[in-house]
């Protein structure tokens, strides 16, 4: 099947601010869209998000954020080169990479070249008479992934209620998807009581759903986190464990960690003895971010502590980028790295990142992003490439939704397993 046409248009993210969608028609008349998320507290190395910012062509309603030029890149530079192929996801990242070879896609802009990566994808697809999940997983038994949710946020996504960016909840004793989202809804729905019932601030519903309600420190919304687990019925640990975006890019200025509701300032090295105490104090099984992007030695001190079960996740430290994930494997620096498409720019080199962490026992966590829309290939994705995690924020609003009931139609209508890499 041929490509016949690609148009690149401006769309709205679930924060309402730009972001780019592709849509690449097909010679039998069929049309593929794809639109991309945008992250809020975007790590230094990630693939280069062209914004308008005050160049003539930004719509200035849009506060120099809207997506202009992207949208231009993909309209007068990709789609001329595109039409009349046939289509094929890696043949048209190939052709990305052709017409802007550098690492981090600033000439095309990632928002414009994953925007036609991801179309073509799901294009791909269609023309083979497959879905999204099956081009990559071929046939046989899909695998679910374990999801891992917010319940409370702070940080860059709810004003810095709480200096950590998010506690998050991992339900690593239910044994199928189905289940592990009542209990998250469930204790989703208790946190809110529960944080009313303490007279603390409920109302405010952060960008990826969490609830930011004010804590005195990261010890304390954990413990918090635990009662609620309790409070419904299932047991911290066994059933459900917590797990942490500390995001710390976003409080290290260069030299300390600043917690300010904890009125702490700590040097690298009193930061790693904080992380580890509070490891050793709550059902922690995973922790992303626990030290800046490019503070590479707190992540290799903290490694050398942690304990073996511990998920060292890194977001902003590896940015799904070869380069920085090879460091990390070489100097032990994580055991397990967040997969943002939009960080990298190109589904296939995404996917590379994948398989090179996985082939190095890395843990992999398919992740959405604060600014997310209504597409859900993120769960295609994260299960044709059988990543084993799943991070799309809470359980509430569309845009996260869309994730999770893509899941559950999954689970409910393919021969399937749930992963658990806890186990
Ligand atoms: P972001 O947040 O999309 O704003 O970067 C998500 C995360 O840090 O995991
Ligand atoms: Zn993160």
């Amino acid at each position: 099947m041929k490509i016949e046409k690609v148009v690149g248009y401006q769309v709205l993210d679930s924060r309402g601010r730009p972001t780019v969608a592709a849509a690449i028609t097909l010679s039998d008349g069929t049309t593929h869209t794809a639109r991309v998320p945008s992250g809020a507290s975007t790590g230094k190395h990630e693939a280069k998000e062209l914004r308008d910012g005050d160049s003539p062509t930004a719509n200035k309603f849009y506060a120099g954020k809207s997506v202009n030029q992207a949208v231009t890149n993909i309209n007068n530079l990709i789609a001329p080169t595109l039409l009349d192929k046939q289509i094929s996801l890696p043949d048209v990242d190939t052709q990305l990479v052709d017409l802007d070879p550098s690492d981090d896609h600033a000439k095309l802009g990632a928002n414009a070249t994953l925007a036609v990566s991801l179309a073509a994808a799901i294009a791909d697809a269609h023309s083979q008479n497959k879905s999204l999940v099956r081009l990559f997983n071929g046939d046989g038994d899909l695998e679910i992934p374990m999801p891992m949710v917010n319940i409370l946020s702070g940080g860059a996504h709810a004003g810095r209620t709480l200096d950590i960016q998010d506690v998050l909840v991992v339900p690593n004793g239910a044994i199928s998807f189905t289940e592990a989202l009542s209990w998250i809804v469930a204790i989703r729905e208790a946190a809110a009581k529960m944080g009313a019932a303490d007279g603390k601030v409920t109302h405010l519903i952060a960008d990826e759903g969490g609830l930011g309600i004010p804590f005195e420190s990261v010890a304390a919304a954990c413990e918090f986190v635990v009662k609620v687990i309790e409070s419904v019925g299932l047991n911290p640990s066994t059933d459900v464990s917590i797990a942490l975006d500390i995001a710390s890019t976003q409080f290290f200025d260069g030299a300390n960690y600043n917690l300010k509701t904890e009125g702490k300032s700590l040097p690298s090295a009193d930061f790693v003895q904080y992380i580890s105490k509070l490891i050793n104090n709550q059902p922690i099984l995973s922790i992303e971010d626990p030290f800046a992007e490019d503070d590479w030695s707190a992540w290799q001190q903290f490694m050398q502590v942690a304990p073996k079960r511990l998920q060292v996740l890194g977001d902003d430290l590896l940015t799904t980028n070869l380069n920085r994930l090879n460091k990390a494997i070489a100097e032990n620096s994580a055991n397990a790295i967040l997969i943002k498409a939009n960080q990298n720019g190109l589904v296939t080199s995404t996917l590379n990142v994948l398989k090179q962490a996985r082939a190095n026992n890395f843990n992999t966590v398919v992740s959405a992003r604060s600014g997310e829309t209504e597409d859900s290939w993120l769960a295609d994705l994260a299960t044709g490439w059988r990543a084993g995690q799943i991070k799309v924020g809470s359980t509430h609003g569309s845009e996260r939704t869309a994730k999770w009931n893509r899941l559950l139609e999954l689970e409910a209508t393919e021969e399937s397993s749930f992963a658990n890499p806890f186990n």
